[in-house]
């Protein structure tokens, strides 16, 4: 399991779901881990659940990250409480399921404020910090739907293949300076994600649920991709098929071929 040399975990969108989970399972291997969310009493369940010798050293710090320059008051913060990020983990991120011209405009920039502005950010600034101590890693949580374009996901898919993309360069440019950039990407996770996405549909909530890994199983996967320092991977065997497969599917015939399943699923 990864251990700390220097500093903290920092792990966006710890109340809840996927970053609870990084969160638990980086406590017991030793780091002392600063929370970030917009739910401070969610963040103050995860902090007392976690289970590490440094747990009680865990910092909760409440920011809304598709607010302009939340990235850089972050960044501000963490130094004012002379916190050294040695690992940051891009968890906090939000759907939104529907026809791309009936969505409320503003819910899809905020949405891309999350996914894309803020993550680039907080790589960008707590990036440079690692770069200039030599050491640091960084683990971005993509989705599997950032390989293929999505009808009904359409900008949360093309913000998620932002997010593999930007990894990807951005390990590239930091790997001389010591620090390392991973990618996950995750299918289904049984978490609150649908429902603040506003899928309603029961039969689309119901396959999710079916199909979906557990959080943990989810997190395990992230940290092993750090670990192993692999580039990027999907998490869970299941996804790493179907990220393998989607070579042999033409990216343009891929969401006419989805939408008429989405179009059953979404009916009632
Ligand atoms: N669930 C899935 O099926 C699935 C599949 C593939 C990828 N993913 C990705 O996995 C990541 C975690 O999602 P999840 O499944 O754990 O969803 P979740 O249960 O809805 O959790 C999302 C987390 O992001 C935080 N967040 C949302 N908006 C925020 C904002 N404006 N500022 C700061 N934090 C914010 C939330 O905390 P607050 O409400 O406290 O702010 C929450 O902790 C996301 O990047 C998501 O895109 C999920």
């Amino acid at each position: 399991m990864l251990e700390p040399t220097y500093g903290c975990a920092l792990v966006t969108g710890a109340s809840g779901g996927l970053g609870r989970e990084f969160a638990r399972l980086l406590s017991r291997a030793g780091w002392k881990l600063v929370l970030v969310g917009r739910n401070m009493e969610r963040l103050e369940e995860t902090r007392l659940s976690l289970e590490g010798a440094l747990a009680r050293e865990a910092v909760a710090i409440h920011a809304d990250l598709s607010a302009p320059c939340a990235a850089a008051r972050l960044r501000d913060e963490c130094a004012g409480r002379g916190l050294a990020i040695e690992l940051l983990v891009n968890n906090a991120g939000s759907g939104l399921f529907g026809e791309s011209v009936r969505l409320p405009a503003d819910k899809a920039e905020s949405m891309l404020a999350l996914n894309v502005i803020a993550l680039s950010s907080m790589c960008s600034l707590f990036g440079a910090q690692m770069a200039e101590r030599r050491a640091g890693r960084i683990l971005n949580v993509g989705s599997l739907v950032g390989k293929f374009a999505m009808p009904y996901f359409a900008s949360y898919a093309a913000s998620k293949s932002y997010v593999l993309s930007y990894s990807l360069a951005l390990r590239a440019e930091l790997r001389r300076c010591g620090v390392s950039v991973c990618c996950v990407l995750p299918g289904y996770i049984r978490t609150a994600f649908d429902e603040s996405a506003g899928i309603g549909s029961p039969a689309y909530r119901a396959f999710s649920e079916r199909n979906g890994m557990s959080p943990e199983s989810v997190a395990r996967s992230g940290l092993r991709i750090l670990e192993r320092d692999r580039p990027y991977s999907a998490a869970g065997l299941r996804n790493k098929i179907s990220s393998a497969l989607s070579i042999f599917v033409p990216r343009s015939c891929l969401p006419a071929l989805a939408k008429p399943a989405l179009d059953r699923m979404t009916r009632e």
